[in-house]
């Protein structure tokens, strides 16, 4: 039995379109150094158990996912598929996110990598929470 695979149409899959949305509220996030810093009273996209947000730009090398688990954990990956660098979106339900290209590699929070032509596991980074705070180490 293979992975379960997010509902995304051919042509979202072919463009590598995401499911997932960058931050509505800038205020929700700042970066210093090698830290992204989140405050989820400002980041709704984040509210519920497999949800998740792309954080980009401002003066962050790579892109990042972060994912409020389905265990109810915060996680946070570097958002390129091992394959083609495509962004990739949790699966509610599986613990698993991935990838929004045709290849639909998919790997577990841990990064490994359960299905599909990727050629290695995802970067994880740490993330710690304080209150309402999420701290990511890059
Ligand atoms: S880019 Fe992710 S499977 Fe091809």
């Amino acid at each position: 039995m293979g992975v379960q695979k997010l509902d995304r149409n051919f042509f979202q899959r072919l463009f590598g379109i995401c499911a997932t949305r960058k931050p509505s509220q800038q205020e929700g996030w700042k970066v210093a150094g090698r830290k992204i810093s989140i405050d989820l009273n400002a980041m709704p996209e984040l509210k519920d158990n497999g949800s998740a947000v792309r954080i980009e730009g401002k003066d962050i090398e790579e892109p990042v996912l972060v994912v409020h688990g389905d265990d109810g954990a915060y996680h946070a990956f570097r958002n390129r598929c091992t394959h083609g660098k495509r962004a990739l979106d949790p699966v509610p339900g599986t613990s698993t996110v991935q990838c929004c290209s045709v290849g639909t590699s998919t790997f577990n929070y841990d990064g490994s990598l359960i299905e599909g032509p990727a050629k290695g596991p995802l970067a994880v980074y740490e993330v710690d929470r304080a209150g309402e705070s999420l701290t990511i180490t890059l």
